[in-house]
């Protein structure tokens, strides 16, 4: 079978270390599985007046996540939480009520930071919002990264310290999607 997934980085910044991180790791998944990075700088706020109308940014992003057989959030964490632009994607493809496309499609979340402890809060956040959406969130291993010079190397590669980590968690990944599509 072939797996498609949706990609969602929680940062807008051009050099945004998760952006970096997640093209690297995509690199360490099998053939069988295909990437694609979803746009979310695009959308409009999200106004609950608009549900009858919705913008094309936001039907493309539906269609999108619609098309996928899995979901992997690489996000920063801001003020001990996820950024307002991943929650206003969330929200939006969450909307109208009862047609939401992010129900039921298997989830890794995983995160950069400048900080030591690594977006873990905010993956947390992320995580009790995934749960009321109905989205099975791989739950181990968990992945709270650190960001250091060489964590990417001049190949775009996940850097030789944390290679097998990352590859690590990427197997475990691999795994939930295929339980969770049969
Ligand atoms: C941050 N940063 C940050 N880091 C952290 O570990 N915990 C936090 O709560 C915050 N809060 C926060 C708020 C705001 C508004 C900004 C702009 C930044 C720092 C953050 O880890 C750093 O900017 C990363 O580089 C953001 O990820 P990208 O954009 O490089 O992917």
């Amino acid at each position: 079978a072939q797996y498609q997934i949706a990609v969602v980085v929680g940062s807008l910044r051009r050099d945004s270390f998760n952006r970096q991180f997640a093209h690297a790791l995509v690199k360490l998944a099998p053939p069988e599985f295909s990437f694609k990075f979803v746009e979310i700088g695009d959308l409009p706020l999200y106004n609950q007046d608009d549900d009858g109308s919705p913008a094309e940014s936001v039907k493309r992003l539906k269609g999108e996540i619609s098309a996928a057989q899995g979901l992997i959030f690489v996000t920063p964490e801001y003020n001990r939480s996820i950024p307002g632009v991943l929650k206003n994607a969330l929200d939006h493809a969450s909307r109208p009520y009862g047609q939401s496309v992010w129900k039921g499609k298997p989830a890794g979340v995983i995160g950069v930071s400048i900080g030591a402890i690594g977006t873990a809060l905010a993956q947390q956040h992320l995580r009790n919002i995934l749960a009321y959406l109905d989205v099975p969130t791989l739950g181990a291993p968990e992945a709270f990264i650190q960001h250091k010079d060489g964590l990417i190397d001049a190949n775009g590669q996940i850097g030789e310290a944390s290679k097998q980590f990352v590859q690590g968690w990427v197997d475990q990944y691999v795994a939930w999607v295929k339980r969770h599509t049969g």
